[in-house]
């Protein structure tokens, strides 16, 4: 799949039945390598896939185009969105994984919440670390229940307060089960981020095996 893919990414195979995969969505500047160590951190034994966004802004790769810092190119928001998705189905099936749990930091969150938004079904899930509200006008939806697990700064100067609110109302109407916290820190990601990511993962997972079990004991 390397060969045909659109994107350049990394996959690490899981190491530890029941972990779900990752999708590891990284911030403008990054790359597919930046977001490994904090996927093993938080998911020991999980297998992370990793992209690297296709869009480059002054050299540095995105996952979609912007006007300015929050003002968004919302068709070209929608068209990588769907690009993603589309990538994401075909490494499922490739490597024989699950469908993941996103978990992305500013910019690859914000197209994570996209992707929750126009392919909900590519998703297991989301961790979305300093998100904004990726589209203004999304068509109607069902997350059917998904977990989210939103992780906001109180300080951060590049997403106000109102936008991640706006965007927890947005997931949590639309049917997913949203847990959105807000901490006491700015844009970067603190050792709290990496703490409570790891509780909620393993929530997550633990709350899956128990509902298969419960479908195949019956
Ligand atoms: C974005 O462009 O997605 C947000 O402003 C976050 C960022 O990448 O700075």
């Amino acid at each position: 799949m390397t060969t045909t893919s659109p994107f350049t990414y990394r996959f690490e195979a899981g190491a530890r039945a029941g972990a779900p995969p990752l999708l590891l969505l990284h911030g403008t500047g990054g790359d597919e390598s930046d977001l490994l160590q904090l996927g093993q951190a938080i998911s020991p034994g999980a297998a992370l896939l990793s992209p690297r966004g296709r869009v480059l802004e002054n050299g540095m790769p995105r996952f979609f185009r912007r006007f300015a810092e929050g003002v968004f190119d919302e068709a070209d928001v929608r068209m990588r969105a769907k690009e993603l998705g589309d990538f994401v189905t075909d490494a499922r099936e490739h490597y024989g994984i699950g469908a993941p749990i996103a978990v992305g930091y500013s910019n690859g969150a914000n197209i994570a919440a996209a992707l929750l938004l126009i392919q909900p079904e590519v998703l297991a899930g989301a961790v979305l670390l300093r998100a904004m509200v990726p589209l203004s006008d999304p068509p109607a939806f069902d997350l059917g229940g998904k977990p989210v697990l939103i992780l906001s700064g109180r300080q951060d100067p590049i997403v106000p307060a109102d936008n991640a609110y706006r965007l927890s109302t947005m997931l949590s109407t639309a049917g997913a089960k949203v847990d959105h916290q807000i901490l006491p820190t700015g844009h970067q990601l603190s050792q709290t981020d990496i703490a409570l990511a790891r509780t909620w993962l393993a929530d997550v997972a633990l709350a899956t095996g128990q509902l298969k079990h419960a479908i195949s004991a019956r």
